[in-house]
């Protein structure tokens, strides 16, 4: 377990993009944290850090977005449970050999691969947030 703290969205931004380097292929990450804490910002950093080059957008409406096989961007929030994500074929991709960045994965935690890592995003205060890691 490690700390970062962070000061701003683009400090949050290039922690993901220094995270990126210790990911291997087929790694799966659950990303932990409120509504606004920065999941999604701490994704573009990922994506900026395995040299991803597209937008990274929040998934909400498409629950999974794939950056051409090497990251898997998902956001479960409208899930009720592991069920549903299997039954949309989600859970295949946590086997597919890239990266996988899950936003909202205690609604699915049912169905989460045997091992994976976790960061939790803590807001602390309106621009502040506290990064736990492993
Ligand atoms: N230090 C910080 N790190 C990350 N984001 C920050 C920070 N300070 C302010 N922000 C702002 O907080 C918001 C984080 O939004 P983001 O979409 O990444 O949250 P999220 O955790 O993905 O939320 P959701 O659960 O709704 O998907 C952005 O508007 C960002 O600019
Ligand atoms: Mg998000």
């Amino acid at each position: 377990m490690a700390v970062f703290l962070s000061d701003s969205a683009e400090d949050t931004l290039q922690f993901g993009e220094e995270y990126a380097k210790t990911l291997k292929c087929g790694d799966v990450v659950v990303l932990n944290g409120e509504m606004g804490a920065g999941k999604t910002v701490f994704c573009k950093g990922v994506a900026k850090g395995l040299g991803i080059d597209d937008e990274v957008l929040s998934p909400t409406y498409a629950y999974m977005n794939d950056y051409g096989g090497k990251l898997y961007h998902f956001d479960c929030y409208r899930l009720r449970n592991g069920g549903q994500a299997e039954a949309l074929g989600l859970t295949d991709y946590f086997y597919a050999g890239g990266v996988c960045l899950i936003e909202w994965a205690e609604n699915i935690s049912d169905v989460l691969p045997e091992t994976y890592r976790t960061v939790e995003i803590i807001k602390t205060a309106q621009n502040t947030r506290k990064i736990i890691y492993e």
